[in-house]
């Protein structure tokens, strides 16, 4: 085979391979080692040998998780920061806010809502939405709203869940369950005289109860706070007729706060 080399550059080759050790020729034609290594026949599994072991990842239990980072948290800084950084709660993946509070954390009543949705999305703050400003507008009946200096006035707003839930679906038994030590911890920090549950998921978070129908209305406690389950406001959207309801609970609230 005519290579195209010249005399001396096959000379020089053989130089270079001799000076690398090569000194025996063994086979006129070289043998691609490449070629023959992927037409050897695999050797088959042995059946017999047990499989290698596989790693595991531990088992994580979300609800201990959270109830170490909500009790580490020593104010409400902490605490915001301990739940972005709280990562088994799938919801926040496709959330744009980690929505945490508005209004006045001195004041005497704190709201606790459902979760955001998408207004408060968007706004990074709880109840701005439709439901929001009817809930403005209820608390703006008597006397108190969120934006008030005076604390007296004011409240502080929350939700059960941070994020918003895909398509605004209703939160997962699994989720509430996880971020309910950093609610309770929300609530020990904030340290409202008077708490208020708007609708079914606050209720089945904090009291074990859903039905809000039938438990609206009626005082109970929350970590040893006065507790009134209310309404949604949402729900008042729909419902108009329930609005007779919502006043009812609004002005037990008022005497409450007079007390
Ligand atoms: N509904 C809620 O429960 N919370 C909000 O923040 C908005 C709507």
């Amino acid at each position: 085979m005519d290579s195209g080399n010249t005399y001396w550059d096959d000379r020089a080759l053989l130089e270079w391979q001799v000076e690398l050790g090569a000194d025996e020729a063994i086979q006129d034609a070289p043998i691609d080692r490449y070629a023959l290594e992927a037409a050897k026949p695999k050797a088959k599994p042995d059946a017999s040998a047990p499989p290698p072991p596989v790693q595991q990842e531990p088992e994580v239990d979300p609800v201990a998780v959270a109830r170490v980072a909500a009790k580490n948290a020593a104010d409400l800084e902490q605490l915001a920061a301990a739940m972005q950084a709280f990562e088994h709660c799938e919801i926040k993946r496709g959330a744009r806010s980690f929505v945490f509070c508005d209004g006045n954390v001195d004041a005497r009543v704190m709201i606790i809502g459902e979760a955001p949705g998408r207004d408060e999305d968007r706004a990074g703050k709880p109840f701005v939405g439709r439901a929001g400003q009817l809930l403005d507008r209820m608390l703006d009946a008597i006397q108190l709203g969120r934006g008030h200096e005076d604390a007296a006035k004011s409240v502080y707003i929350t939700n059960v869940l941070p994020w918003r839930p895909p398509s605004n679906r209703a939160p997962e038994a699994a989720e509430i369950a996880m971020m309910l030590p950093f609610l309770e911890r929300h609530i020990a920090l904030a340290d409202p005289e008077v708490i208020i549950l708007m609708g079914n998921t606050p209720c089945q978070a904090l009291l074990r109860k859903s039905g809000i129908t039938r438990i609206r209305g009626n005082w109970t406690e929350v970590l040893g706070k006065p507790c009134l389950p209310m309404f949604h406001p949402a729900y008042l959207l729909r419902n108009t007729a329930a609005k007779r309801e919502a006043w009812a609970d609004l002005l037990e609230i008022n005497a409450r706060l007079k007390t």
